[in-house]
Parts: structure tokens; sequence; C-alpha cells
């Protein structure tokens, strides 16, 4: 049984030591892109000198707030690769919702801290279809770029501009009204969504472009296996890239699909045929004669690829032979985590040299590249007031030491906002207190740290689950394994979850909270949220297969206790 210290309240963690990787990440960051055979020239080497061949060095980031050297602009008003669907791009303050949702923004949940997670539904549109290039809906998802909510939506805000006066002279509503509306965009400034600008990551944006042109633009089929761990701005980037060379890509057939959003790694034939236009092309021997047969550069990108990893690997593997097939016309552009996915999954590819994708790995960013992304979007919005720079170097000094995860980094940062506009609207509704806009400094970003991260922060172990997680992902798996609905509410879970608290002699959480730890497990991968209007109607189901659960949770012991002891 395990016992632990009660849970009800996050811990604050104060920096006590210096992670031991923090040193090493101050050292610029390297990207490889080789192709597997060294004796082959590498045809996208960065064309500055380098120490080793295959290495690109990555330009470090020039600190301070306005770090613009490594910023890169991405064309506005195009459309962007679909964010996977796990991953969230949006939350209840609308700051990643597409132009076209932005009329009735979700209002805002009073208690949570954390914001229920939407997810991407855009998934898989061919980014550059003429059609969707022309629609107005497809906007990008800045908040620079979108239209501005109407004046009766803003709550009066004087734009939060430095010009406008000193709250302490205001009417007290007004002053509120203009504290939420400074909140409210900073929290949209610190959205995950494809950013606006996108900073450093110049050598894998020309790698990236070399291979278009070398390859795409000059009808020469080939692949391209791009890596990095999550938040590493894979997708980011490649959307930059694309909508970079979209006139240069005009007669490029470009699809591009997220593989996170496919039921099966077989779904992604019919769906590839139905975006390719194919008639009755379903299987993968159609597909394969069409990507044959005469016609325009297919440029086919798969996002979250891992995702077709089937027991044969005869998905990736038919995918990866394509641009190799005579007469093909097939460019392939896969992107997953894994550094390895080629060598490990597709051994059989490693035995036809003339298959190899070149690679291309996104490294971590450092503790300066996370710092200088966050400390860009708040200037976006001079929000920097709102955030101490002490609080951002934590976070992305913690961020950097664990996974060097931007999203992470942005997540953290926003949530830590919403903890401080929480306890402004508490002292607000209290007539006896002062309603002093706080800034967010350490302890706040330490609390949202040791929630997010547990109590091995600071460990070298990696991520791990915090105990409370870990009951919640036991107590969804008892609810779903029998019964045949595979989502639970949120206010049922939260009731099963706190019997078994009770039964373990666990301190619990309250729904509001269990509702953050919820979403934070969904940014895990591990669950997935169907936002409703009352939060105990939120939908919560597993993403991910009763056998991977004992695996992401590393915990069996506990799990078989719980297991073992059925629902409480
Ligand atoms: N270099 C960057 N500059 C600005 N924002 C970034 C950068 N890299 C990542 N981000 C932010 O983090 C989010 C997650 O990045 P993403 O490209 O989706 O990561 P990955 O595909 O590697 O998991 C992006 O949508 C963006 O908001
Ligand atoms: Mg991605």
């Amino acid at each position: 049984m395990p016992s632990t210290r009660s849970q009800a309240q996050p811990i604050l963690k104060f920096p006590r030591r210096k992670s031991s990787r923090v040193d090493s990440k101050s050292t610029p960051s390297k990207s490889t892109l080789q192709p597997k055979e060294t004796q082959s020239p590498c045809p996208m080497e960065a064309p500055k000198q380098q120490p080793l061949p295959e290495r690109i060095q990555l330009t470090p980031l020039s600190h301070g707030p306005m770090a613009l050297k490594g910023i890169t602009l991405c064309p506005r008003l195009t459309p962007r690769i679909p964010l996977s669907p796990r991953k969230r791009t949006g939350d209840e303050n609308g700051c990643n919702l597409s132009a076209n949702l932005l009329g009735s923004p979700p209002k805002q949940s009073r208690l949570n801290l954390a914001s229920p997670r939407k997810l991407g539904f855009d998934e898989n549109s061919p980014v550059l279809s003429p059609r969707r290039l022309l629609s107005p809906k497809r906007q990008p998802l800045s908040p620079t770029s979108r239209p501005r909510p109407s004046p009766s939506r803003l709550h009066e805000t004087p734009s939060g501009s430095p010009s406008c006066p000193r709250s302490e002279k205001k009417a007290p509503v007004v002053r509120l009204f203009a504290e939420k509306s400074k909140f409210h965009s900073v929290k949209q400034a610190l959205h995950t969504a494809v950013p606006e600008r996108l900073l450093s990551r110049e050598a894998e944006r020309s790698s990236i472009r070399s291979f278009l042109e070398d390859k795409a633009l000059n009808a020469s089929p080939a692949s391209l296996y791009i890596s990095g761990a999550p938040g590493t701005g894979k997708t980011a980037c490649l959307n930059c890239v694309l909508q970079d060379m979209k006139d240069e890509l005009k007669e490029i057939q470009t699809v591009v699909i997220n593989c996170m959003a496919l039921r099966s790694s077989h779904a992604i034939f019919p769906l590839l045929a139905e975006k390719l236009g194919a008639s009755g092309g379903h299987t993968d021997t159609k597909l394969q004669k069409l990507l044959t047969s005469t016609g325009p550069t297919v440029l086919l990108v798969l996002d979250e690829m891992d995702q077709l990893d089937s027991k044969a690997q005869d998905v990736l593997y038919t995918i990866f032979e394509w641009p190799y097939l005579p007469k093909s016309r097939l460019c392939l552009i896969g992107i997953a985590n894994a550094l390895d996915l080629t060598d490990r999954i597709l051994p059989r590819l490693q035995a036809l040299p003339r298959c190899r994708p070149q690679l291309l790995h996104f490294p971590p960013y450092s503790r300066q590249e996370l710092a200088a992304i966050v400390q860009d979007r708040l200037t976006q919005v001079s929000g920097e007031g709102l955030l101490d720079p002490s609080a951002v170097q934590f976070c992305a000094r913690k961020v950097s030491a664990v996974s060097g995860d931007a999203r992470k980094a942005l997540d953290i940062c926003r949530r830590a906002v919403e903890l401080v506009e929480s306890d402004n609207r508490k002292k607000a509704a209290s007539p006896t207190a002062e309603t002093k806009a706080s800034r967010v400094s350490i302890p706040q970003v330490a609390r949202v740290l040791s929630e997010v991260y547990g109590d091995r922060m600071s460990s070298s172990e990696g991520e791990s689950f915090p105990l409370q997680q870990k009951l919640l992902v036991c107590c969804l798996l008892l609810l779903t394994r029998n019964g045949k609905n595979k989502e639970i509410p949120l206010g049922k879970l939260h009731e099963v979850y706190s019997r078994l608290c009770a039964q373990r002699q666990v301190g619990s959480v309250g729904q509001g909270e269990c509702l953050s730890l919820c979403s934070l497990l969904e940014s895990r991968g591990i669950f997935a949220l169907k936002k409703a209007k009352e939060a105990r109607l939120t939908k919560v189901s597993l993403k991910i297969e009763e056998r991977d659960v004992e695996n992401a949770l590393k915990d069996r012991t506990l799990l078989g206790s719980i297991l073992t002891a059925g629902l409480p």
C-alpha cells in the first residue's frame, strides 16, 4: 500500500540545486541531418563550414526579451499543418481556437486552474489545397493575426498597453476588467498552436527546404524522416517551411496527414487515396499503382508517423518503399518522436540501402531557447510585466533539464498565469482583500512544475507520474475495462477516485484540480478529454491500451493491487 503525504495541496518546490543538465544545455544544440550511408554526400548539408560533416550547428539564440536574431516569421493567413489530436490546441481561454470559433469564446471556469484541453479537430486536411487556401476560415491561429473580438467581448480593455493609466487610479470594476484582459492576452500569447514566429531552428528549416528543393521540386522521389522529442518544434517548423514555399510548391500535390487521428495503421491507405482523389484506390497496391503512374509529384507528410507502427510493420515498410519504386512520383516526409524509428522498426529497409530515408533530428530546446520562446510570446502582447523574467528562466531551466519541450514550457507558464489570475479573482470576491494585481513569479511556476513533473522533477530519471495521476489512470481503467462505455464523465471519475483515495488513505484533490490532472494526463497522451460546458460532464477516455498502462505508469505494484481490488 503506498503511503504518501497529503497531496491535496500541490507541493511548492524551490530550486535548491542546479540541474546537472543545465550546463550541458548551454552549449549550442546540434542538429543532425544525414543519409544513413555516410559515403554518399549529404545533399542537405548546411552551406557553412561544419566541424563534423554530418552535423549542423544550431545558431545559439541571443538572450534577452527581444532575442530576435533567431526569429523567423511564418507567413500569415495560410492553412496550417494539423496538430495531433492528443496535443492541446486551445484552452478555456480560447487561445488556440481557430478564427471561425472565436465568435463564441468558451466561458472561463471559475475555479479550475487548469485549461481543459481542446483537441485539434481539423486533422488530416491537405494543407496546401487551393480550396483551403482561399477559405477565410482557415486563418492561422495566432493571437496577432486573429480578428479582434467584438468590443463587448473585450470587457472594456484598454489594450493592456503600457500607456494605459496605472491600475490604482481606476475604479475597482474597470481595474478588474483591465486585469482580466491582460491575463487573457498573455494566456493567448502563450498558446501552443503553430506559432506566428518561429524562433531558432534555422538549420532545421534550411535542411527541410533543401530537401524540398532538391527532391520534390526536382521531381526526384525521396524520403526524409524527421525525429525529435515532443515539443521540439518539428510540426511547427515543417509547417513554416511549407508556408514559406507555398508558391514554389504550387505544382506539387501536397498531402499532410496526422497519423494520430487514424483508427488503425491500415486506415492510412483509404485516407490517402481519398486525399489524392483516387477513385476506388483503397488498397496499398492500388495506391502504389497510382503513385507510379503519370501525374504531378506528390509530397506526402506523415506527422506522428509512429502511429503507423503495426505488428508486421508492413504499413511503414510499404510507405517508405513507395518513393523508390520505378517511376515513382512520391516525396515522403515522415515525422515522429523516436530517433531510431527507421532503424528499429524497419530492419527490412536497412537491407535496401537505396530505400533508406534521409534523417533530420530535432534536438531538445536549450534553456536559453525555451526562455527566448516564452519571452518572445510575452513581448508580442507587452506581457513581460505579468511574468517575472526570473520565473520564465526558472521554468526554462527546469523544462530544459527534463525534456526541452517548448509546448510544456508554454503550458507551464500559462498555467502559472491562470493560478495568479484565479488568486486575483478570489481576492476580488472578498470585500476585505485588496485587489492588487500580482505577478507570476517563481513560487507559482514552481507549483505548476511540481504538479506537472511530480516529486522527481529534479531527478534525471525523466518524467514520472505523481501518485494522484497514477490513481486517476487506475480509476479510469477500472471504470472502462468492463463497461461498454469507454468515455467516463469527469464527475463519475472523480467520485470513484475520491473513494479510492479514502480507501487508501491518500489525500484527494477536488473536481477542479482533478480536471487539471486529467489535462496533464492528456498532454502526456494517456487520456483524451471531450470538454463539456460543465466540468463534471467532461468526457474522459483512455488513449492507450490497457496493456500499455503498466508501462506508462511504471508502477506495477500499485496498478496490480488497485486492479485486483476492483472498483472501490
Ligand atoms: N521554435 C519555436 N518558436 C516558437 N514557438 C515554438 C517553437 N517550437 C515550438 N514552439 C511552440 O510549441 C508548440 C509545439 O511544437 P510542435 O512543433 O508541435 O512540436 P513537435 O511537433 O516537435 O511535438 C508549437 O505549436 C509552438 O507553439
Ligand atoms: Mg508534432
